[in-house]
C-alpha cells in the first residue's frame, strides 16, 4: 500500500491549529503527529496548512430545469470542485413530479458514476409527496440517503405546507432530516407575474419581486411546521437578515434549526442587477443576491457560530443558456457557478478580513456539513481513520479569480476580477493526490459515499 508522509504542515481543525505530520497509508489517515517514524514517501508541507477536504453540501450537476440543463455535469462540476479544494459534494438528486424515488436516485447514479472526480452524495428534492413516496423512505436510508429537500416555490416542485409536515414526521422514524428552499411562492409568483405585465422585463426586476420578506415569511412558516413537527430542519441558502431573525426566534422557541448560507450571500449584493443583461443574467439566482446590510448581519451570524454550513448552491447555466430571458427575466435559468471559489473566498475575504477564523472555516466548510449529513469521521476530519481527502492550502501570496483559469463550463465566473488570498496547492482524495499547483492530476476516481443518520 502507498504511504505519503505530509510533513512540516499545520493541520488546521475546530478546536485549533496544530503543528503536525499525517501519514496516510492507502486511502485512510495512519496517524498525526510530530516525529513519526515511517519509510513512507515524504511531502514537505511545511509553511502550508492541511485543511480536512472541504464538503460542498449544495450542489445541482446535470440537473435539467427551465426547459434546460445546467452547464456543469459531474465531469465538470466536481473537477472544479477539487480545483477548490473539495473532496465530497452532496448533490440533488431530484424527484420529478410522477416518479418514484428510486428512479430519481438510479439517475443520480447514472449521472455520477465513473464521471465523478470527487466523492460524492445525495440528498434526495421531493417534488411529489405520495403514499408510494413515504413507503420508499426506509429504503432511501439503507442507500445511504439520509437528508432531504423540499421548496416552498418552483411550480415543478412546490410541496405545500402540510404536506412538508407530512414528510417531517415520517422521517423522524429514520432520524432524517430536511432541508428547505424558503420563499413565499404565491406573494413572489403574482410579483413577477405583475412586472411582466407592466413590461419591467430586465433582471433588474429579478430581486424587486423575491423581496427578503418573503423570505423571511417562508422560514418562519418552515419553521413554524418544524416546530409543530417537533422534527429537526435545516434552511438552505439563508441570504437575508430578516430571514436569519426568524432562525434566531424559532431557536429560542426550541426548535432545532440549522442554517446555511453561500459566498454569494456574503459577498455580492444586489446592485449586479442593473447592469446590461449578458453581465447582470449572471447573478440571476434564487433568493437573489440582497443588500450590504443582509451581508453584514450573516458574517455577524458566522461569527458567532450561529449558522451551520457554507455552501455554494452551485448551479450554473452560460449566458446563451440565460439569454433565454431576453426579453423576460422571469424565464432565464437561475443559479451560479461557485464550488470552485468558495474556500478562496472564505479564505481571503472571512478569515484574512477577521470576520471569520481558520477554525470556523473548517467548521463551516469540512467538520460541520460532515456531521449535519452523517459522514463524520470518514470525512471532515484529520483523524486517525479518517479518509485521507486533505486539502494542502499555501496561505502566502495572492492572485486574482479568472474564468479563464476556472474549470466550470459556463464560461464566465461570477467572482470575475477578484483578488484572493493564497491559492489551493494541492488536493488529496482518498490518499491520491488529485490536484497539484493549479493542475488536475487525476480523473475519475470519486465514489459515492452512503450516509449515515445525521450527528445532531
Ligand atoms: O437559483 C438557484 N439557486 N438555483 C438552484 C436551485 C435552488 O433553488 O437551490
Ligand atoms: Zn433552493
Ligand atoms: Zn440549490
Amino acid at each position: 500500500m502507498s504511504k505519503i508522509l505530509l510533513k512540516g504542515g499545520t493541520v488546521v481543525s475546530p478546536k485549533g491549529l496544530k503543528k503536525a505530520d499525517v501519514l496516510i497509508s492507502g486511502e485512510k489517515i495512519v496517524a498525526v503527529g510530530r516525529h513519526i517514524r515511517t519509510d513512507a514517501s515524504v511531502v514537505n508541507v511545511s509553511g502550508k496548512l492541511l485543511f480536512p477536504g472541504f464538503i460542498d453540501a449544495h450542489t445541482h450537476f446535470d440537473l435539467e430545469v427551465s426547459d434546460t440543463v445546467t452547464a456543469d455535469d459531474f465531469a465538470s462540476g466536481t473537477i472544479s470542485a477539487i480545483a477548490g479544494g473539495v473532496t465530497t459534494v452532496v448533490d440533488f438528486a431530484t424527484q420529478n413530479k410522477g416518479e418514484k424515488l428510486s428512479d430519481a436516485l438510479n439517475n443520480w447514479h447514472v449521472k455520477a458514476f465513473a464521471h465523478s472526480s470527487c466523492d460524492y452524495a445525495f440528498h434526495m428534492a421531493i417534488s411529489d409527496w405520495r403514499e408510494d413516496v413515504r413507503a420508499e423512505l426506509e429504503a432511501m436510508f439503507e442507500q445511504g440517503v439520509t437528508s432531504f429537500k423540499v421548496y416552498m416555490i418552483y411550480d415543478a416542485m412546490e410541496l405545500s405546507d402540510r404536506e412538508i409536515y407530512e414528510l417531517m414526521v415520517e422521517l423522524k422514524k429514520y432520524g432524517g432530516i430536511v432541508g428547505c428552499h424558503c420563499e413565499n411562492s404565491g406573494v413572489i409568483g403574482k410579483l413577477r407575474e405583475e412586472s411582466v405585465a407592466r413590461g419591467d422585463v430586465s433582471p433588474a426586476n429579478h430581486p424587486k419581486t423575491r423581496p427578503d420578506y418573503a423570505e423571511a415569511e417562508a422560514v418562519r412558516r418552515f419553521l413554524t411546521i418544524a416546530q409543530a413537527a417537533d422534527a429537526p430542519v435545516i434552511v438552505v441558502h439563508l441570504s437575508t437578515a430578516e430571514g436569519y431573525a426568524e432562525v434566531q426566534r424559532a431557536r429560542e422557541r426550541g426548535v432545532k434549526v440549522f442554517a446555511e448560507t453561500c459566498p454569494q450571500y456574503l459577498l455580492l449584493d444586489d446592485s449586479v442587477y442593473d447592469q446590461p443583461f449578458d453581465e447582470a443574467s449572471k447573478y440571476i439566482c434564487s433568493p437573489p443576491l440582497r443588500k450590504q446590510d443582509d451581508q453584514k448581519v450573516l458574517w455577524q451570524a458566522l461569527k458567532n457560530n450561529s449558522l451551520n454550513t457554507i455552501s455554494t448552491d452551485h448551479c450554473s447555466f452560460t449566458i446563451e443558456q440565460k439569454r433565454a430571458g431576453t426579453d423576460d427575466f422571469t424565464k432565464i435559468p437561475n443559479g451560479m457557478p461557485g464550488v470552485e471559489t468558495r474556500a478562496i473566498l472564505m479564505y481571503t475575504y472571512g478569515v484574512r478580513k477577521k470576520r471569520i477564523t481558520l477554525q470556523q472555516m473548517c467548521a463551516y466548510l469540512s467538520e460541520n456539513p460532515a456531521k449535519l449529513y452523517g459522514m463524520y469521521p470518514k470525512k471532515g476530519a484529520i483523524k486517525v481513520g479518517s479518509d485521507a481527502d486533505i486539502v494542502v492550502f499555501e496561505p502566502r501570496g495572492s492572485g486574482t479569480i479568472t474564468a479563464a483559469a476556472s474549470h466550470s463550463q459556463c464560461g464566465y465566473n461570477p467572482f470575475e476580477g477578484v483578488r484572493r488570498e493564497g491559492s489551493i496547492d494541492r488536493v488529496y482524495l482518498r490518499g491520491n493526490m488529485v490536484y497539484s499547483a493549479g493542475e488536475i492530476t487525476l480523473l475519475n476516481s470519486g465514489r459515492y459515499v452512503s450516509r449515515k443518520k445525521p450527528m445532531i
